[in-house]
């Protein structure tokens, strides 16, 4: 059940809702399904104006179009925001923390992280508490995390938002296709990337399948 990006963008672009949730619906599916959500829910940042998607907006390959994007208290960004696609395969996650190795830590970072302030949200039990008050979120936690007791918890949401973001899979570029055989450019581009240009020393290059 990948849910690959362009597929995703004909999918939001029609305008159709979000699929109603299905009675038999897995624990996988409903994670994912609850991920989905929660990436584009602002109730998640301290003051209900700030999503996962305000930055890492799926029409920019799920970045934004800006050099930095501030948060909710207005303090300016750092760093670019990365695109998000194929994260699910990278080693390390972030530009400066190489100890960041899973999305459910990532995660994080941005929820309530203090350096920048990005969505604020240090207080895990009022998440709780919002997440709560919707009863289509009571049935999708309980629907994708059978095994608890009290499903809602800010774990059981990095956990959603990770497999909704382990879904993000581009393999379709034309390199990646690479239908009929590599242009001369895009055999030059390769050398540069991989060789005297060290781009791929900071850049992940793409999956190899
Ligand atoms: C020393 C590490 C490093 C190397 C080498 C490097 N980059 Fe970058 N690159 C970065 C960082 C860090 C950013 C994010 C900058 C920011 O957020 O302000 C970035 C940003 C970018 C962006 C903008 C991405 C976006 O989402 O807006 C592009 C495009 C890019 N680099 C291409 C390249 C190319 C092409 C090369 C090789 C010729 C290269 N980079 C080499 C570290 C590197
Ligand atoms: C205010 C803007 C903003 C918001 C909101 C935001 N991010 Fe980010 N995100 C960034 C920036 C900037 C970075 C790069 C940070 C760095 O490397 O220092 C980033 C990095 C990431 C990365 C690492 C990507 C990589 O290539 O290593 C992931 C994954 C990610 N964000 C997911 C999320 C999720 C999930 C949420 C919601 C809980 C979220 N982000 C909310 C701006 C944002």
């Amino acid at each position: 059940m990948r849910y690959h990006i362009m597929l995703f963008l004909g999918f939001l672009t029609t305008g159709a809702a979000f699929p109603a949730i299905a009675a038999n619906i897995s624990p996988i599916a409903a994670k994912i399904e609850l991920g989905h959500r929660l990436f584009y829910d602002a109730d998640l940042s301290r003051d209900g104006s700030m999503s996962c998607a305000s930055c890492h907006e799926q029409r920019h390959a799920f970045s934004d179009g800006n050099p930095t994007h501030p948060g909710v208290t207005d303090e300016d960004g750092i760093r670019n925001v990365p695109p998000l696609e194929n994260v699910g395969q990278f080693h390390t996650l972030t530009w400066i923390n190489q100890h960041v190795t899973t999305l459910e830590d990532q995660f994080f970072i941005p929820l309530s992280g203090h350096h920048p302030v990005e969505m604020g949200m240090t207080d895990m039990p009022e998440l709780a508490r919002r997440l709560y008050a919707n009863p289509c979120y009571r049935v999708l936690f309980s629907k994708a995390f059978p095994e608890k007791n009290i499903p809602i918890d800010a774990r059981s949401v990095a956990q959603a938002v990770s497999a909704f973001e382990r879904e993000l899979i581009s393999d379709k570029s034309p390199w990646d296709l690479r239908l009929s055989g590599a242009t001369r450019s895009q055999t030059n581009g390769k050398k540069i990337f991989f060789g005297k240009g060290k781009c791929s020393s900071c850049h992940h290059p793409p999956p190899i399948h």
